[in-house]
C-alpha cells in the first residue's frame, strides 16, 4: 500500500473515532418509545466458561473484546465465550435454546496492577479470535469517556441483609453454619465480571453505558463492589481498538 493511501486512511480511522463518543457506534441503544417484544435485554451479556464450566460474566464492547474481571482470568487456562441471550443467571446452562455462539479467547488482557488478594484494579479483557457478526441478541454495550464523571477506581453498591430468619440465627448461637450458609449463597448469586450500566439520553435514543463491572460481594456487608468503568477507559480503550484479528 503506497504511503499516502496509508495516511489516508489512518486519517479516516481518527476522524471516524474522534467524532464519535463511544468505542463502538453500534453499542446498545433503544428507542425509549417503542418496545420491541422478545428482544434480548442484556445482548452484551457473556458468559466466561473454563473446563466447560460457568465461572463468570462479561460484557461485549465491540467486536472482538469481552470486557470482565481480572479475577475471572488470572490462573485459568483456556476460557471460551459464549454469547446471546444470557440472562446473567449463575446456573449453568439455564436456557434451553441453543441460540449462543462460543468463541475460545484468543489473547486475555488483565490490568498490570491488579492485586488478587484486595481485589484491586480488578479488570481485564478478553479478545475473540474473529469479529462478532452484531445481531439482535449480540451487541455490545457502550463504553465512552466522560471526564466529568467520578474517577474514583472502585464504588459499591449495597443490599439489603439477606434474611437469616429466626431458627437459623439461634443455631448459629450454637455454632450451626446456617447463617455462614446464608453468606456463601449471598456470594455465589451474582456472577463476577457482570456489568452495572447506566442509561444516557441522546436526541431519540436511550443508550446503556457500562458504568461498573463487579469485582466481589463482601460478605460482611452484603455490598457488592464494582470496579468504576469510568476510570479504566485509557486502559480500556487502546487495547480494545488495536488492529483486529
Ligand atoms: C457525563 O457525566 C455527567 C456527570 O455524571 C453526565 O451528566 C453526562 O450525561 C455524561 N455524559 C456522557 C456522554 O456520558
Ligand atoms: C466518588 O466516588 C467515591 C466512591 O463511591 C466516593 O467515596 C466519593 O465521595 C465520590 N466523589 C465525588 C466527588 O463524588
Ligand atoms: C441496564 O440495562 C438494562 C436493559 O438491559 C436495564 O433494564 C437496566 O435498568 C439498566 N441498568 C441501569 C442502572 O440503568
Amino acid at each position: 500500500m503506497s504511503a499516502v493511501r496509508w495516511i489516508f486512511l489512518c486519517t479516516l480511522v481518527l476522524i471516524h473515532h474522534g467524532s464519535s463518543q463511544f468505542l463502538d457506534d453500534n453499542c446498545a441503544s433503544v428507542n425509549p418509545f417503542i418496545e420491541i417484544k422478545g428482544s434480548s435485554r442484556t445482548p452484551w451479556l457473556a458468559e466466561i466458561r473454563s473446563k466447560s464450566k460457568l465461572i463468570c460474566a462479561g460484557s461485549l464492547i465491540n467486536k472482538q473484546y469481552v470486557l470482565t474481571a481480572a479475577s475471572c482470568i488470572d490462573s485459568q487456562t483456556q476460557l471460551v465465550v459464549r454469547l446471546g441471550n444470557f440472562d446473567g443467571s449463575v446456573s449453568d446452562n439455564s436456557y434451553s435454546d441453543n441460540t449462543y455462539e462460543e468463541y475460545p479467547v484468543s489473547k486475555a488482557y488483565v490490568h498490570r496492577s491488579f492485586a488478587s488478594a484486595t481485589h484491586e484494579h480488578n479488570i481485564g479483557l478478553l479478545k475473540l479470535p474473529t469479529a462478532v457478526v452484531y445481531k439482535s441478541h449480540i451487541t455490545p454495550l457502550c463504553i465512552t469517556e466522560n471526564a466529568s464523571r467520578n474517577k474514583s477506581l472502585t464504588f459499591e453498591i449495597s443490599n439489603k441483609d439477606p434474611k437469616i430468619g429466626f431458627w437459623c440465627s439461634i443455631g448459629s448461637l450454637f455454632g450451626n453454619s446456617c447463617a455462614d450458609k446464608k453468606k456463601q449463597e449471598y456470594v455465589a448469586s451474582n456472577l463476577v465480571g457482570s456489568p452495572l450500566n447506566i442509561s444516557i439520553f441522546e436526541v431519540v435514543l436511550k443508550r446503556y453505558v457500562q458504568h461498573g463491572i463487579l469485582s466481589y460481594r463482601n460478605p460482611e456487608t452484603y455490598a457488592d463492589v464494582y470496579t468504576n468503568v469510568f476510570a479504566y477507559t485509557d486502559w480500556i480503550i487502546p487495547i480494545a481498538l488495536e488492529e483486529m484479528n
